[in-house]
């Protein structure tokens, strides 16, 4: 309550970018002390077997993870000692490249959202190894790898030799790789997502994970409803089942804005992500699981804050759920706060086991801890 109340009031009198910046550069200089993993795990830590998934050849101490973007590799050790049981890292991008111009990322306080307009800022494929590598292989968590196209591949119609290039680079470090082609703010990286496109990047992508002869998994992150028709879903659907893909994220951001948004800012140029975008991305994952009748797993990511969100992307199917705003707005016990009150209600209720109540639509489960949570 601290934090959201009355420390991030003030930290938002500052730019949020170089805000982002600072606090990455403050982590990654602390977790350089002996014993700060030790100081963290001791204050942010909660584990419980309940709370505990398998998928995707893994073991996720929880269902929750940090959402791509946040992080290219920097401090990424510290982020995940707030509690995350996994994390994207990326989005990477072959090439070193600027970005969108600034100001690219903009706060929405009294409406909990966020309007990013970055397009993929990156130092390219050498930081992003000297990242992979010093987070090694011993984790405490599970890593996940967010590939992107560098802006000039995608305007030259050559973006699958990026995502073929970042998988030969990268897949030793990953448990699992996830396929970027959503995000709005690389003018036509979502054309990726048409049928045409994403079958010729997956055929080369699945075609070179089977060169090096890896199983590594490959998930598919795509852009909610309608920012994608039911139509465009259908598609990425059929073709990603065709290729034998593992599974999808989703969402990313959406360009719409909902009418009841009321910060200045709520116009700016980008993706919308937060409060603001739950709602489309909640319609995804519904559309998906229903279509999909659980042939491959949905990571849900969108305006997830409290437990009762990540529940309420549960009960419509999603295995796990990520977070990237509800992190900046909630703080730093965000991940402790939301496992301790997931572990309890499934204590509560006698449910041994989060993954039980996966796509089980409970209704019980849903009038009282998501309409009773809102
Ligand atoms: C500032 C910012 C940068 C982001 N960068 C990326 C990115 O590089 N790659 C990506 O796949 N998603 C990126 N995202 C999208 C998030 O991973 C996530 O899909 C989206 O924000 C919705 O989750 P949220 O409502 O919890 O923030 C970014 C989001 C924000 C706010």
């Amino acid at each position: 309550m601290l934090y959201p109340k009355f420390v991030y009031p003030i930290l938002s009198l500052f730019d949020p970018e170089k805000m982002h910046i600072l606090a990455l550069k403050r982590l990654a200089r602390a977790q350089e002390h002996p014993g700060f993993f030790r100081l963290q795990e001791k204050v942010f830590g909660f584990e419980s077997p309940r709370l505990e998934v398998k998928l995707l050849g893994q073991v996720f101490k929880s269902p929750l993870g940090l959402a791509a973007g946040f992080s290219k590799g920097l401090a990424f050790e510290s982020l995940m000692g707030f509690g995350f049981a996994f994390g994207e890292q990326g989005t990477i991008v072959p090439s070193p490249q600027e970005g969108n111009p600034l100001p690219r990322l903009h706060r929405l306080y009294r409406d909990r959202s966020l309007i990013n307009w970055m397009g993929f800022p990156d130092e390219g494929v050498g930081p992003a190894k000297e990242a992979s590598e010093r987070l090694g292989k011993n984790r405490g968590y599970v890593l996940a790898l967010n590939l992107g196209a560098n802006k000039a591949s995608v305007e030259l119609g050559r973006a699958s030799e990026d995502y073929v290039r970042l998988i030969v680079e990268f897949c030793e470090y990953a448990d699992f790789i996830v396929i970027n082609v959503s995000s709005p703010n690389t003018a036509r990286l979502r054309e990726l997502q048409g049928r045409e496109a994403l079958a010729e990047l997956l055929f080369q992508v699945l075609a070179t994970l089977d060169r090096l002869g890896t199983t590594k998994k490959v998930l598919i992150k795509i852009a909610p409803y309608p920012d994608l028709s039911w139509d465009q879903i259908d598609k990425v659907m059929d073709v990603s089942l065709a290729y034998g893909v593992d599974g999808f994220v989703a969402t990313n951001t959406t360009l719409q804005r909902p009418l009841w948004l009321k910060s200045r800012n709520r116009n700016q140029r980008g993706g919308l992500s937060g409060r603001g975008l739950k709602l489309y991305s909640l319609k995804t994952v519904r559309y998906l699981s229903e279509r999909l009748q659980g042939k491959v797993p949905i990571i849900a990511v969108g305006g997830i804050f409290t437990w009762g969100d990540l529940l309420e992307y549960a009960l419509l199917g999603a295995s796990l759920g990520e977070s990237y705003t509800g992190f900046v707005y909630q703080g730093p016990f965000m991940v402790k706060d939301l496992k301790r009150g997931l572990d309890k209600m499934l204590e509560m209720e006698g449910i041994a086991s989060f993954q039980e109540i996966v796509g089980s639509k409970d209704r019980y489960l849903y009038e009282k801890y998501v309409l009773g949570d809102k």
